[in-house]
C-alpha cells in the first residue's frame, strides 16, 4: 500500500507542476506578437498538456481511487468525501485549460494577461492546500 500511496504522491507533484506552468504559458502567450513565439508556444502548451499532465492527472486519479477502493481507506469519511470534492474542481480546471489551450493554438483566444495571472493561482492554489489539510490532518 505504501508503494501505491508514494506514486499517488510523485504524480500528483507532476500533475500539479502542468497546472501551475500551462496558465504561465498562456500569460506570455497572450502577450506574444511575432509568429516564431505564437508557434513556440503552441508546441510547449501541447507536449506539457498531452505528455505530462493528462497522464499524471490519470495516474494519480487511479492509484488514488485504487488507496480509496481497494485498501478502503477513507471509505464514508468526511476528510475524503471533502478531498473527492476538491480533486473535482481539480479535474474541472484540467479540462479548461485544455480548451483554453485549443483557444491559442486556432488564434481565437479572448482573454488577457491578467486573467491567466490570475488562472494560474485560482484555483489550483487553494485546492492543493486545502486537499493536503484533508489527507494529512483528517480534520473530520
Ligand atoms: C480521485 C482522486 C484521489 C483519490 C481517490 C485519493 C485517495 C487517497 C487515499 C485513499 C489516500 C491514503 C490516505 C491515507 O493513507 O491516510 C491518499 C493519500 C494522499 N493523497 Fe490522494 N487521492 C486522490 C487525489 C489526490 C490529489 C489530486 C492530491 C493532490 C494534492 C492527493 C494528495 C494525497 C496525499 C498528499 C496523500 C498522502 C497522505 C498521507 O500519507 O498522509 N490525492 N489519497
Amino acid at each position: 500500500m505504501l508503494w501505491i500511496k508514494s506514486f499517488h504522491i510523485v504524480f500528483m507533484v507532476a500533475w500539479f507542476a502542468g497546472l501551475f506552468y500551462l496558465p504561465r504559458l498562456f500569460v506570455y502567450h497572450a502577450q506574444a506578437i511575432d509568429a516564431v513565439s505564437l508557434e513556440r508556444f503552441k508546441v510547449m502548451e501541447r507536449k506539457l498538456y498531452y505528455g505530462i499532465m493528462t497522464p499524471c492527472m490519470a495516474v494519480t486519479i487511479g492509484l488514488g481511487l485504487w488507496l480509496w477502493g481497494g485498501y478502503r481507506i477513507g471509505f464514508g469519511q468526511g476528510w475524503m468525501h471533502a478531498k473527492l470534492a476538491l480533486v473535482g474542481v481539480l479535474i474541472a480546471q484540467h479540462f479548461y485549460l485544455g480548451k483554453l489551450m485549443n483557444d491559442f493554438k486556432y488564434d481565437r483566444n479572448t482573454h488577457g494577461h491578467v486573467f491567466y495571472r490570475w488562472l494560474n493561482e485560482i484555483p489550483t492554489l487553494p485546492a492543493l492546500i486545502g486537499i493536503v489539510i484533508l489527507v494529512v490532518v483528517k480534520p473530520f
